[in-house]
């Protein structure tokens, strides 16, 4: 059966799928942006778990349960600071979105959203982050069949617009 992929623009949180992914740093402690909403919508014991992760390698991921989230699973994931593009940043990038879908894989997740990762805080540009994540996840889904649906949970318009155009979907 092919995977689907589409783009909506919602709050990661409240979303259905088995797994949400969270666009974390390398302690996986917290933080603000997607990390911070995820955190206070699972709920204490989130971090309880990811205390005992020992943080994350950038461009890898790890997966815990979602606690108090509608999600059964959040998978981890710390994307690259954005340095002008000179310092591996796009093999980094790609390399969590590959991560997070062989991980959802391994568990036999068959749904799962991600945040547009690095593009907040960490500074990467939309257009070529986006590129880059939906590329990444065509290639994945290509190679397994776990996976059954893939949402870009995009949290603003503009974000959502970049998204469908590179989906076909504007
Ligand atoms: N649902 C979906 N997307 C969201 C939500 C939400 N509730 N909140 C923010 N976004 P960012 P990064 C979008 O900064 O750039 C944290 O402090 C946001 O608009 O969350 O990878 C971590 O601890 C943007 O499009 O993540 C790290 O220190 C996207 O999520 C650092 O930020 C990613 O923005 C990671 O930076």
């Amino acid at each position: 059966m092919t995977a689907v992929i589409r783009a909506e623009q919602s709050d990661i949180t409240t979303l259905t799928v088995e797994a949400i992914v969270n666009a974390a740093n390398n302690s996986l402690l917290g933080g603000g942006g997607v990390d911070g909403a995820i955190h206070r919508a699972a709920g204490p014991q989130l971090l309880e778990e990811c205390r005992t992760l020992n943080g994350c390698e950038i461009g890898d991921a790890k997966l815990t349960r979602g606690y108090g989230l509608p999600c059964k699973y959040v998978i981890h994931t710390v994307g690259p600071v954005w340095h002008g593009g000179g310092e591996g940043e796009a093999e980094l990038l790609a390399s969590c979105y590959r991560r997070a879908l062989e991980i959802a894989a391994d568990h036999g997740i068959q749904s799962i959203a991600f945040p547009s990762i690095s593009t907040g805080v960490y500074g990467y540009p939309i257009e070529s982050a986006a590129r880059i994540a939906v590329q990444t996840v065509r290639a994945e889904l290509a190679k397994r069949t776990a996976v059954k649906e893939v949402v870009f949970c995009c949290f603003s318009a503009n974000d959502l617009a970049v998204y469908q155009q590179l989906l076909g979907q504007a």
